[in-house]
């Protein structure tokens, strides 16, 4: 009789020894969650949906290791300051922003970082190097490739139109800067106009409308990205201009279905580096060291090659 109350006290001691460690273990792993903020600029536009859709994919791997708060900016550079500070009061371990405009964003993510928060930045950088890591394509080296492109496609020389994205953020600088790196030495070559059509297809298309009465003669429309090179492209077909060079950015599945319809010249594909954003955002959280900046690839696509990149069943 004494042996089985023993017994049974022993079996209930056991019980509750293995209920502790399992709850302390889960207290742990609770703990351990780390909360990632995501300050996106805008959700205006295709590209944006789409990087919001792979990040949280790519959260989706980590599910017990990291929460996952994201704000749309609104394309609205004092909206995306108070998200960052709303984020920041949230106590965020880190930082993961995409910055609408470079100049006004810098000083609260300049803020965030100084606290001791790790920042990456995404697409879009800082006036400054408060920010841990820089993740994204070289947007100097495309708008090179589009110079290189456009010169081979106006043999014959042309007058060119830049249609420029959203003039304070980083891509629009380093993408106009490129491609006047190469264009400008072409003798032949002359840009006439640029106008800035914010990243959008509408402002896009009106823009090019305008150019379309006061120029007699455009060869060539450069835009900062596919967004807007279709816009010019409605444009021009609406005024039965085509046969025109028309190179965009981005690679968007659209602009892939325009090549090869034959209407959109090129594209670069932009990759939106939401992926390599949640990897290294663990990395830097689990003490590792990881390079400043790190530069993602990009790639031209005509129709030589488009075959190769277009999936019918994705939706960007
Ligand atoms: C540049 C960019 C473009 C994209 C746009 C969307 O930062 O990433 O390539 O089309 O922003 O807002």
């Amino acid at each position: 009789m004494l042996k089985k109350v023993f017994l049974f006290k022993g079996i209930l001691i056991s019980f509750f020894l293995v209920g502790l460690i399992v709850f302390s273990s889960c207290q742990k792993a609770e703990k351990k969650k780390i909360l990632i903020g995501f300050s996106q600029s805008t959700m205006i536009d295709p590209w944006r949906i789409n990087m919001l859709e792979q990040m949280k994919d790519a959260v989706k791997e980590h599910e017990g290791e990291i929460d996952f708060v994201f704000t749309d900016g609104q394309n609205d550079n004092i909206k995306q300051i108070s998200d960052v500070e709303d984020l920041f009061s949230r106590g965020i371990d880190l930082l993961i922003i995409s910055p609408r405009e470079a100049e006004p964003l810098t000083s609260v993510i300049e803020r965030v970082f100084k606290a001791g928060i790790p920042v990456i930045t995404l697409d879009r950088n800082i006036t400054s190097d408060s920010y841990t890591c820089f993740i994204g394509a070289s947007n100097f080296r495309i708008g090179e490739g589009a110079g290189r492109l456009m010169t081979s496609l106006l043999e014959k020389g042309g007058q060119v139109i830049e249609i420029e994205g959203i003039l304070g953020a980083t891509p629009t600088i380093d993408r106009s800067d490129g491609f006047h790196s190469v264009i400008d030495s072409i003798p032949g070559i002359q840009v006439i106009g640029k106008q800035p059509a914010d990243y959008l297809r509408e402002p896009a298309l009106k823009i090019m409308e305008d150019f379309l009465q006061s120029q007699p003669r455009i060869d060539g429309v450069y835009a900062h990205n596919d967004e807007m090179a279709l816009g010019a492209l409605t444009a021009l077909k609406a005024e039965d201009r085509e046969g025109v060079v028309v190179i965009g950015i981005d690679g968007q599945k659209e602009a892939f279905e325009s090549i090869m319809a034959g209407k959109l010249s090129a594209t670069f594909i932009y990759p939106n580096g939401s992926a390599q954003a949640i990897e290294i955002a663990l990395k830097i959280l689990k003490g590792e060291k990881v390079p400043k900046n790190i530069e993602l690839k990009s790639q031209m696509v005509n129709k030589s090659n488009v075959h190769l990149f277009y999936k019918p069943d994705s939706y960007f």
